[in-house]
């Protein structure tokens, strides 16, 4: 990808269900996808005391949400990536759910967070990764250096995070860089906090994005126009001559 942007990407949001924003589009129509979905913990974090303060629950969460998995499969071009998201205790539900679909798996991408979260104190090893399946319809070759299989970005503050899962900015900046090619098209079907929005418009990749809650959609879009109205301080070709860790602050 060369990332010299000649115009801005188009970069469309919508506050709805992602099996909607799929039905609407054309088969083949995405080339990268990169998605968080719900693992199915009913997850609400508990780390804030005043619980006015606390995130709303996330939506579609009672179970690992697969469904969109195999109407995604038709929407994606021949050769196209996908990135999922997944925990490593519903790990087979979702690579059952991927292959089923049609894709084929390569890889297991580990996302290490540098600092660890809380989890059981006691019970448990300190959580400081997350995990993403790397799976491609058909083949998709890479021409440039090839990724290794750790990402290695801090976390987002907890103190700043508008979202409960929300992803760095950074981490999906480097996923699109080693996934994307020029006039690729990217999904996001869990919006969240916007993040790979973010990452896609700094890219110059044009995005589709959605996400079913309210809430979280107004914060994304708020967080969006503030970043839009920001000129980048280098550009794209000059980011990634450094080390991956803290490559970019928000
Ligand atoms: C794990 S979070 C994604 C976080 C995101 N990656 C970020 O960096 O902020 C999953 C999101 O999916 C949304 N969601 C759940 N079911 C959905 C559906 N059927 N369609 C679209 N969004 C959905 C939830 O509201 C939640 O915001």
């Amino acid at each position: 990808m060369s990332k010299i942007m000649d115009r801005s990407p188009i970069s469309i949001a919508e506050n709805k269900d992602c099996m909607d924003m799929m039905r609407e589009k054309p088969d083949g129509f995405w080339d990268l996808v990169i998605a968080d979905p719900p693992y199915g913990i009913s997850y609400q974090s508990s780390r804030r005391t005043d619980k006015k303060s606390r995130k709303p629950k996330i939506q579609n969460d009672e179970s690992p949400f697969i469904e969109w998995i195999e109407p995604l499969f038709e929407k994606m071009n021949d050769g196209g990536r996908l990135v999922c998201f997944y925990r490593w205790d519903v790990q087979d539900m979702f690579l059952n759910e991927i292959k089923r679909s049609g894709f084929t798996v390569k890889s297991q991408i580990v996302w290490d967070k540098v600092v660890h979260g809380m989890g059981d104190l006691l019970g448990e090893f300190a959580p400081q990764h997350e995990l993403m399946i790397y799976a491609t319809k058909g083949r998709f070759e890479f021409t440039g250096k090839r990724p290794k299989t750790i990402y290695r970005h801090q976390r987002v503050d907890p103190e700043k995070l508008i979202h409960p899962n929300e992803k760095p900015v950074d981490l999906l900046k480097n996923i699109i860089l080693d996934l994307s090619q020029d006039g690729n098209k990217l999904f996001d079907p869990f919006l969240g906090s916007g993040s790979s929005r973010i990452a896609a418009w700094d890219m110059g990749l044009d995005y589709w994005g959605c996400d079913l809650d309210k809430d979280y959609f107004c914060g994304e879009e708020k967080r969006f126009a503030a970043h839009t109205s920001k000129p980048l301080l280098f550009q794209p070709d000059e980011m990634y001559n450094f080390e991956q860790t803290k490559l970019f602050t928000e």
